[in-house]
């Protein structure tokens, strides 16, 4: 049945957000942000880019860039953002982005830029690479996000500090000039819990884990996810209870109740009786069972590079009509000669 419209005149919001192909997605990626995407075009016009033009702030070989970026594009698909109710696009494929983040470095200051949590954590973790490009990273995003006229960003906590200075960059350039960019809000979702590592569970779930152990990627096959949830390190009590002082079971309990939908109760309720053995076997038939189809959806897509460069290219060309439209505009105010 068709869903009943009951105010068609009213215009639906926009949320833009964006991934970057550095690392492997994981099931933290997934159960905290990536989840949510597909099902947002019921309410909203959505738009979805493979932050490619990111990547490159960190070093990154070529062959592992054109990969991820692959990767991710279909998996992005794979996960539920329908190309065709979605505009899904690769950043690099849209040169608007490049173009408006040069402009809106000269209403960025020095001191703004210097002030980011990110900038300061990845400058500290790769001191022999502190390029201009990592310090520049935040108007970029800022680019990304104010091309599409974006009403909701999206994103992680860690990304909240960078749609802050967004929004100051837009209040900047309307206030010079006049009313040109929509004030995006940034959304970090409530349900979905942040997923700590499975051999760690005091270290976040990391897309580029050391030898893979502590993270379950999106793509693994079931039998490495249940390996690596058997092996999750868990507290010497036997108690299947969230606390602070079991760090490792209460992220176990938060990966099944994001999973299964239900809360961190109901699922304490569920193995009250169950020891820890059972308990983790469980939580892993739930993962691989999450994502299965997500996998084989994935290498169905991977199976036809055309049918691929093909999708890209219409994702492309969608996003780069709006983004041209806002772009005309700034170089207009700003007072360019355009012919
Ligand atoms: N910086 C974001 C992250 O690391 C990715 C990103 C790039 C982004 N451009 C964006 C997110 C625009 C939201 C909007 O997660």
């Amino acid at each position: 049945m068709e869903a009943v419209q009951n105010n068609e005149a009213a215009p639906r919001k926009r949320v833009f957000s964006a991934i970057k192909p550095t690392g492997n997605p994981t099931l933290g990626n997934y159960v905290g942000a990536m989840k949510y995407w597909g099902g947002m075009a019921d309410e909203y016009d959505c738009l979805y880019a493979v932050a490619d033009l990111h990547a490159i702030t960190v070093n990154i070989e070529p062959k592992e860039l054109r990969e991820n970026s692959k990767r991710l594009f279909a998996l992005l698909i794979a996960i539920g953002i329908d190309p065709d109710r979605n505009v899904l696009f690769m950043q690099s494929h849209v040169s608007a982005h490049a173009e408006l983040g040069w402009l809106l470095n000269n209403y960025t200051m020095f001191g703004e830029a210097r002030r980011m949590t990110q900038f300061k954590e990845k400058s500290k973790k790769a001191p022999d690479n502190i390029n201009v490009g990592l310090f520049d990273y935040p108007v970029l995003m800022a680019a990304d996000i104010l091309l599409y006229q974006a009403d909701i960003v999206p994103v992680g906590d860690d990304q909240m500090q960078h749609v802050e200075l967004c929004r100051t960059i837009a209040q900047r350039f309307n206030n010079k000039y006049s009313p040109t960019f929509k004030m995006p809000e940034g959304r970090v979702p409530k349900s979905g819990a942040r997923i700590y590592s499975l051999a760690d569970p005091t270290a976040k779930m990391g897309k580029s884990d050391g030898d893979g152990s502590g993270s379950v990627f999106i793509l693994d096959k079931p039998e490495d996810i249940m390996r690596k949830f058997k092996r999750a390190v868990t507290d010497c009590d036997s108690k299947i209870k969230a606390s602070k002082d079991k760090p490792g079971i209460t992220n176990l309990l938060n990966i099944y109740a994001s999973l299964c939908g239900i809360t961190v109760a109901a699922a304490e309720k569920e193995f009250e009786n169950s020891d820890y053995a059972a308990f983790k076997t469980r939580v892993g038939e739930a993962a691989a069972e999450t994502l299965r189809p997500i996998r084989e959806k994935y290498e169905a897509l991977r199976r036809d590079d055309v049918a691929l460069a093909e999708l890209m290219k219409a994702g492309a060309e969608r996003a780069s009509r709006i983004a041209h439209r806002t772009l005309e505009k700034v170089y207009k105010k700003i007072g360019f000669v355009r012919v």
